[in-house]
């Protein structure tokens, strides 16, 4: 019996542009500079005195909401401990500490060397921890690791670029294994009225701006929650080979039997 098509995977991204370059040097440098002034309060504004303890606590705290309540599509039955992660903008550690803490290994970046600096010093004693410095649009510097789930939380909502946050879905479709989860959070809230380059308030998604960039990406966004708000979490699943077949089957079947919209009869494609 053949056997079925390989399947081509997502579309690749293409990043090479001088706008895109120019961004990502003027989001390192704001970056690096609000790291410089209070990386703490610019990661987490709740205060800006936070001391060790309130902080890393406060990471834990996000962990516990967003990870812990949600093991089942995280693991899929693995055990934490056996399995790697990936976290997509980690600043100083504050949330990388606590993955660190339930899960085999960590792998985290940044695009700012002053939060990796920052990051690196605290977590000197989490040997799981691996942080690195990126070029704020692709996971390159990581290599070909495989992660079983990834992670992103407040820094896409400060991405002033939907090529560069769908070209980091692409990366993480590259290193996630398949069937794994990539929950993240994205800028709902369409009414912000953000400067073009601003990278403190980031591009905006709807949901089918959400569910689309999933399809395009390789990936079902299986779970959506707070569309229009600021924190509009997606869960992306990356999709075997077999899911990705069903589903151009269903599309194509799909297709045959879609109605034409004047005569209500079938029409064929
Ligand atoms: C508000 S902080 C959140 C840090 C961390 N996720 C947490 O919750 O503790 C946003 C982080 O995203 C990083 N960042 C911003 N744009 C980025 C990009 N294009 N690529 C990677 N990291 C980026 C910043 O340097 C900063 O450390």
């Amino acid at each position: 019996m053949a056997s079925p098509a390989p399947d081509p995977g997502p579309e690749t991204s293409d990043l090479t542009s001088p706008e895109t370059a120019d961004l990502t040097k003027k989001m390192r440098s704001e970056w690096d500079e609000r790291a410089r002034e209070n990386a703490r309060y610019y990661i987490a504004t709740a205060k800006n005195d936070w001391n060790d303890e309130e902080y890393f606590e406060s990471g834990r705290e996000n962990v516990r909401r967003e990870i812990l309540t949600d093991m089942g599509n995280i693991c899929q039955g693995k055990d934490p401990k056996q399995m790697s992660v990936l976290e997509i903008g980690c600043g100083s550690g504050r949330i990388t500490r606590a993955l660190a803490e339930i899960f085999g290994q960590v792998y985290a970046v940044d695009i700012s060397g002053e939060m990796i600096r920052q990051a690196r010093e605290s977590l000197r004693d989490c040997p799981n921890a691996h942080v690195f410095q990126n070029n704020g649009m692709d996971l390159g510097v990581l290599g070909n690791v495989r992660v079983d789930f990834a992670f992103s939380y407040i820094v896409f909502q400060h991405i002033p670029s939907r090529d560069v946050i769908r070209g980091y879905v692409l990366e993480v479709h590259r290193l996630l294994r398949p069937g794994g989860l990539f929950k993240f959070q994205v800028q709902g809230g369409s009414s912000m009225d953000a400067a073009p380059g601003d990278t403190w308030l980031g591009t905006p998604f709807s949901d089918a701006d959400a569910a689309a960039m999933a399809e395009e990406c390789g990936f079902e966004p299986r779970y959506r929650i707070g569309a229009e708000t600021q924190y509009f979490w997606l869960w992306y699943f990356r999709r075997t080979w077999w899911s990705s077949l069903w589903l151009k089957l269903r599309r194509k079947i799909g297709s045959r039997f879609r109605r034409a919209p004047q005569t209500g009869e079938p029409v064929r494609s």
